[in-house]
């Protein structure tokens, strides 16, 4: 590749202000050639015409040069950021690796490690507010529907989110308009284009009444924090979502609605106190614990809000960011089965639907062993992100801990209720400790029912993914049928209920 040679050093245009592969190859060149980053210019294909140049392609004789996983993995993402520095940052990182300072992503305090650290921050938080706030209007195209969006990214994240949609919106064909770029999706493949203006995506369409009425019937007026609603739901997001129509209002409504809130509260009659749980539980479990729920009067709404709150929680854990999105429960709602797992796997988190993976096939199995109906019963997990610890191209499983646990809680106890199931069927520990907020001995407890702390009963069994780790064709075989036992046992047991 031939490289043009400015005054004060080397020019390197890259084709896209995203295109990390671009700027991999040209980095190495560049190292290679010995040019310092002082001496390198970035520049982006269009965004300054004129100044065309190509970095020297690493010469044959150059040693081939590894850098720290760490490194590749944020610059990857940090390439994504609007900050037109990005380009130089992230060289100067790389020369720096490789010119004596090979540990240097472990220097937490090195401004330009920290500077990556925040890119990268920021566009993990665009990305998220993507995921939340992209909403399609169907338009009606002369092939048949379409679904449209608007959606304005702080930074270039257009074509990385993009599997996100296809993964989530797989049947539909779709496309997503932003200023700079636009991505559509027809079912089979992606393809990308110009960006494109508000005004060519269709204001409305026959879901907005229902978005509106569902925001509307979930907003609180006594935890309205309009400073904290702004950064979470920036103004400019207000605008494509059809519920944002409904925030004015609702904020001039809330004091009045917090003052009868008062009121009522004044009126009713004083609640008896009520004793404690588990007092052996230490002082912040206790704190954390979900007190019983009642049922909501409309449990598929409280359903839908409790996604609509999981998909766009600013304080949720850090692994949850790194999952594709959040894996919700499936099933009828009254279900007199309501089976609780561990968390999402690798396979669940993709398709976005719990157990769909090999622990997933091992429960259908069993299930209709036992003569229980899938479709009839209530799936869902105790942890509703895929926590993994990324290996080369593999994600491998990592367990759920207790502050995991206790963080989603509150979401389980609030689809227990919305639920209402005759029986909950705890898969493994996480899933009995979860609901009981104890730490009961899974094989101990298999077989028997215990009280959920929102006092739902709760028939403890073993986690299916138990007996995949069984050491032998025959402690399987043996462990399959106690399992399948279970299940037959429980669902007797609703019908004794
Ligand atoms: N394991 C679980 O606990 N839940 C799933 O959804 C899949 C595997």
């Amino acid at each position: 590749m031939p490289a043009l040679a400015l005054r004060q050093g080397v020019a390197v245009t890259l084709p896209g202000p995203a295109d990390f592969t671009a700027w991999r190859q040209a980095a190495r060149g560049l190292v290679a050639a010995e040019i310092p980053p002082e001496q390198a210019e970035w520049v982006v294909a269009g965004e300054l015409p004129g100044l065309l140049a190509e970095a020297p392609a690493p010469p044959p004789s150059a040693a081939p040069f590894s850098v720290p996983r760490a490194f590749l993995d944020q610059a990857e993402i940090a390439i994504r950021h609007s900050d037109r520095e990005r380009f130089a940052l992230l060289y100067g990182l790389l020369w720096r690796l490789t010119h004596g300072e090979r540990h240097l992503m472990q220097a937490a305090t090195d401004p330009a490690v920290i500077r990556l650290s925040a890119l990268v921050k920021a566009v993990r938080r665009d990305a998220h507010k993507m995921h939340a706030f992209v909403r399609f209007r169907e338009v009606q195209a002369e092939d048949g529907p379409r679904h449209i969006a608007w959606f304005e990214p702080d930074h270039h994240i257009e074509e990385a989110e993009a599997d996100f949609f296809v993964r989530r919106f797989a049947s539909l064909r779709w496309s997503i308009v932003t200023p700079r770029r636009s991505v559509a999706w027809d079912g089979q493949a992606l393809d990308f284009g110009p960006g494109g203006r508000r005004a060519d995506v269709p204001p409305d369409d026959a879901m907005e009444p229902l978005w509106r009425a569902y925001y509307a019937s979930i907003f609180n007026p006594a935890r309205l924090k309009p400073g904290a609603m702004r950064a979470e739901m920036p103004r400019k997001y207000w605008r494509s979502l059809p519920e944002a129509a409904e925030i004015p209002r609702l904020m001039a409504e809330a004091p009045r609605r917090v003052a009868e809130m008062v009121e009522r509260a004044a009126a009713a009659p004083n609640p008896r106190p009520q004793k404690p749980r588990h007092l052996s539980m230490p002082p912040h479990v206790l704190r954390d614990m979900p007190t019983p729920i009642d049922a909501p009067a409309d449990p598929a709404m409280a359903l839908a809000a409790l996604r609509e709150e999981l998909l766009s929680r600013p304080d949720l854990p850090a692994f949850a960011a790194r999952a594709t999105q959040p894996v919700f429960g499936e099933g009828p709602v009254g279900a007199a089965l309501m089976f609780v797992g561990e968390q999402p796997g690798d396979e669940e988190d993709i398709a976005g639907r719990p157990f769909v993976g090999p622990a997933g096939r091992l429960l259908d199995r069993a299930l209709a062993q036992a003569g229980v109906e899938r479709r009839d019963a209530y799936l869902t997990n105790a942890v509703k992100h895929f926590k993994f610890t990324p290996t080369g191209k593999r994600r491998i499983h990592q367990s759920p801990d207790a502050g995991d646990i206790t963080y989603y809680r509150p979401f389980l106890a609030r689809e227990v209720a919305a639920v209402a199931p005759r029986l909950v069927v705890s898969l493994g520990a996480s899933a009995l400790t979860a609901l009981t907020g104890k730490k009961l001995p899974v094989l101990k407890t298999r077989g028997q029912v215990v009280t959920a702390l929102g006092g739902q009963p709760v028939f403890a069994t073993v986690h299916p993914s138990y007996l995949l780790r069984l050491p032998d064709a025959e402690a399987q075989a043996a462990g399959f049928a106690d399992f399948v036992a279970d299940l037959r046992a429980a669902q007797a047991h609703t019908q004794g209920l």
